[in-house]
């Protein structure tokens, strides 16, 4: 493990990135990367280039994508990964992980999440604040699962797909790839087509 860590991106959910990779006390020191070349500083961390920067410094420090639009955050995560970078995964301390649950690198869990037993998350993936993944789901790779989400048992995510705040997912469902619920959407039937699913229960928009 190296003792360094760089987040690229400095701003909302970098933010918060950084906040639990502080009190995981993991690292002797973090700083960011950022495109805006006008932001010198963030949570009182350096910002120490721009993204283009990353590769000098892809052997002296731990890599991680605070970007919240996901196919942003794959990009980048692909490229890093190709080129042989070191992502940690950062899992809040106030975070409760059930037995069996496995957690892709490049993934956050934040504050107050639930995973219960025997659910897979896969890599690059935002489990946001407060939101519940029950028991046996399956959340592919670069899903992000907002503040408030509850996931019932047995549920499937495709790779990609945003799942906004306060929605529900009912149980032993299946989201397909890149699709994005609405805030506060319910969701009670499989979702085969990848589009934007607003409502209670979910209608196509
Ligand atoms: C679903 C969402 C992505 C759609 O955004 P969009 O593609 O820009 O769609 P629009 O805002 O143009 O809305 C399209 C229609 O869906 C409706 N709609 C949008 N979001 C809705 C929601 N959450 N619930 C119910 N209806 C919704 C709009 O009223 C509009 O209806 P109309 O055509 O009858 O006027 C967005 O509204 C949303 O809910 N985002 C989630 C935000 C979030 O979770 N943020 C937390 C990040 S950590």
């Amino acid at each position: 493990m190296k003792k360094k860590l760089l987040i690229i991106g400095a701003s909302g959910h970098g933010k918060v990135v950084a906040d639990i990779a502080l009190k995981m006390n993991k690292w002797q020191s973090i700083a960011f990367l950022d495109d805006d070349k006008s932001i010198k500083s963030s949570m009182g961390l350096k910002v120490i280039g721009t993204s283009d920067d990353v590769f000098a410094h892809i052997d002296e420090y731990e890599i991680f994508v605070g970007i919240g639009n996901n196919p942003t955050r794959q990009r980048i995560h692909e490229v890093l990964e190709t080129f042989g970078a070191s992502i940690p995964v950062l899992i809040h301390p106030n975070a409760v992980i059930g037995e069996q649950v496995e957690v892709g690198f490049g993934t956050v869990v934040m504050a107050g999440v639930v995973i219960n037993c025997c659910t897979s998350i896969g890599k690059g993936c935002i489990i946001n604040t407060g939101s519940t993944v029950d028991h046996d789901n399956k959340i592919k790779d670069f899903v992000h699962i907002s503040p408030g989400v509850h996931l019932a048992g047995t549920v499937k995510v495709g790779k990609g797909t945003w799942l906004g705040i306060g929605s529900v997912i009912s149980n032993n469902l299946n989201i397909t790839r890149g699709c994005k619920v609405g805030a506060g959407s319910v969701v009670v039937k499989d979702i085969t087509e990848p589009g934007v699913y607003v409502g209670v229960p979910v209608r196509r928009v």
